[in-house]
This record gives structure tokens, C-alpha cells and sequence, in this order.
């Protein structure tokens, strides 16, 4: 090359550098003008925690909201594959909100539709910020990062209501009302199982299996009882076969649930949707079924070793 054309290099390089330069400095300046005018701001970091011990921190132990004062209140919310706990939050409007988030396993996002709420969850990390909801209406909270099969599926929804609506529906809370009529287990089961099996237990075919029909046959099988309190505790993962369908996602395990719930879930599913009749011979479960099947140490591959010898 000579001095010339090298020349020539040199000029076009300090160019393009300063035009790199000149574009971050541009995106900077972006940033700050948003932070200082838009009310923009980062979720802060409360503190850390890891997954397992999630559910034995007083701020997680019973996710949901939390009066705090005059119209303060707090949320605690767990993301997890593929839901959010809790699935609904209600609120009135005008409430100031301190929201403490986390995710129990992989990233997860919480994004929340006409708001500026969009926060990165990090398992092990609690991320905290405030948000006043000053307009009625529902909000419904996407995750915006790809976690799985399930992703598309992980919604929530928060609902502001007038302060007069809200204390009426506080007074006749539909969770309470639910469980006094003793179905605790369906609401367990929407809050945890439903954004995959769905509502109805009809599942997605090819991506989540029916829990109608299959639920039953699963516990009529020899050791099915204990299979279903298995899968339940372990998770299963590996390729099986549901009404002539394929499957091959990952069913999470669920032993964070307390012994109750679980029982809880696990009855409701072996009733509803006309399980109850194809059952031969149904011995509810207890609590204490649940927790004499902890402990085992296994894992969602052993579980699905396990269903094989179910000979289904
Ligand atoms: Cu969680 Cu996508």
C-alpha cells in the first residue's frame, strides 16, 4: 500500500469512530433525558435469596398483596415456569405500590401492559420499585423473556378497581368464598397448574397433557398413587405418549407447595372433569400422604423411569 492510500485508511477509520462515538454519546444522552423526564427508573435490587429458600422468607411466604398504610400497599409476586404467584392481584386505584419480584428458577420478565413496568427477573435476586396505579382497568403482566414451552402462556393480571369496589370485593374476597365451599384445591390448581393444563384440565395437545380422563387412568395403574404424588414432588421430564399425542416438555416439580396444597391439587384433579367416575378405588389424599413422600431425593428422570413401569 502506499502513504497515500494508507493515508486514506486512516482518515476513514477516525470517521467511523467518530460516528461510533458520536452514537453511544446520542444513546446516553437518550437514557438521561428518559430518566429525568419520563419518570424512568431502574428496579432497584432489595436483596438475595436463593430459590430454594424462597418460600421460608417471611416477604415470600404468602405471595400477593399487603396493606401497608393509607393506599400503600405492597405485592410480592414469584415467577416461575410458566405463572405467576399470584395469578391475580387487586388493587385500588390510586394505590401506591412497592412491588418486591422474583423468580424461583430461570429469567423470567414482568412486563406490565400500559405502564413503564417492565422488570428482568433473576433467580436469586429480589428486584424492587414503586408504581402508582392511578387509572381503573385491568393489567395483564406478560413475561418478556423466552423461558420455555410454556412461555407464551405466562400471564397475570392486575386489576385496579375503585376504591368502593375494592372494599367491597375485599369484604367478599372470591378466594375466601371458594374456600369455604371447600375448593381450595381448584383454586390452588388455577393459581399454579392452569396457565399450562388450562382451566378446563383439557391441556394444549402436543405441548400440555390432558389431565381429563388421563388423570384417572394414571392413578387406576399399579403404583399410580404414588406416581402422581411423585411427579407432583420431582417433576417428570422425558418423551411420553397421552391420547395418541406426543409430549416432550418438562413438567416442573411443585414440592415448594405446601403438603396441604398439594394434597389439595392432586384430589381436585382426580374429581373434577368426570375423573371421579372413572376412579376404581379413590382414597383421597392427605397432607401427611404428601409429606411422607418428600425426602425421596428423586429426580424428574427417576420419575419418568417410574412411569414406564406404569405399563400405560
Ligand atoms: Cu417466563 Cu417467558
Amino acid at each position: 500500500m502506499t502513504d497515500k492510500q494508507h493515508a486514506s485508511v486512516a482518515k476513514w477509520e477516525r470517521r467511523w469512530l467518530a460516528v461510533a462515538a458520536s452514537l453511544s454519546l446520542l444513546f446516553m444522552i437518550l437514557i438521561a433525558y428518559s430518566l429525568a423526564t419520563e419518570g424512568a427508573h431502574i428496579a432497584q435490587r432489595s436483596s438475595r435469596t436463593t430459590p430454594d429458600q424462597l418460600t421460608s422468607l417471611a416477604l415470600f411466604e404468602s405471595p400477593g398483596v399487603q396493606v401497608l398504610g393509607a393506599n400503600k400497599f405492597q405485592v410480592t409476586s414469584i415467577a416461575q415456569t410458566y405463572n405467576f404467584i399470584p395469578s391475580e392481584i387487586l388493587l385500588p386505584q390510586g394505590a401506591e405500590v412497592t412491588f418486591y419480584l422474583t423468580s424461583r428458577d430461570i429469567l423470567h420478565g414482568f412486563q406490565v401492559e400500559n405502564t413503564n413496568i417492565n422488570v428482568e427477573l433473576i433467580p436469586g435476586e429480589i428486584s424492587t420499585f414503586q408504581y402508582t396505579f392511578n387509572k381503573a382497568g385491568t393489567y395483564r403482566i406478560g413475561c418478556n423473556e423466552y423461558c420455555g414451552i410454556g412461555h407464551q402462556n405466562m400471564v397475570a393480571y392486575i386489576n385496579v378497581v375503585s376504591s368502593s369496589q375494592y372494599a367491597q370485593q375485599i369484604s367478599g374476597n372470591d378466594l375466601s368464598a371458594n374456600a369455604e365451599a371447600g375448593n381450595i384445591g381448584e383454586t390452588v390448581y388455577s393459581n399454579n397448574c392452569a396457565s399450562c393444563h388450562q382451566a378446563d384440565g383439557a391441556g394444549l395437545a402436543g405441548v400440555f397433557p390432558t389431565l381429563i380422563g388421563h388423570t384417572a387412568e394414571l392413578y387406576n395403574a399399579e403404583g399410580g398413587r404414588d406416581y402422581l404424588l411423585n411427579l407432583l414432588l420431582y417433576g417428570l421430564q422425558g418423551q411420553i405418549e397421552v391420547d395418541s399425542a406426543n409430549y416432550n416438555g418438562v413438567m416442573p416439580a411443585w414440592g415448594q407447595l405446601s403438603d396441604s396444597n398439594l394434597a389439595e391439587i392432586l384430589n381436585y384433579i382426580l374429581t373434577a372433569w368426570d375423573n371421579d367416575t372413572l376412579l376404581q378405588d379413590f382414597s383421597p389424599y392427605s397432607a401427611d400422604d404428601v409429606g411422607a413422600g418428600r425426602g425421596q431425593g428423586l429426580s424428574a428422570e427417576d420419575i419418568y423411569a417410574l412411569r414406564q413401569e406404569l405399563g400405560l
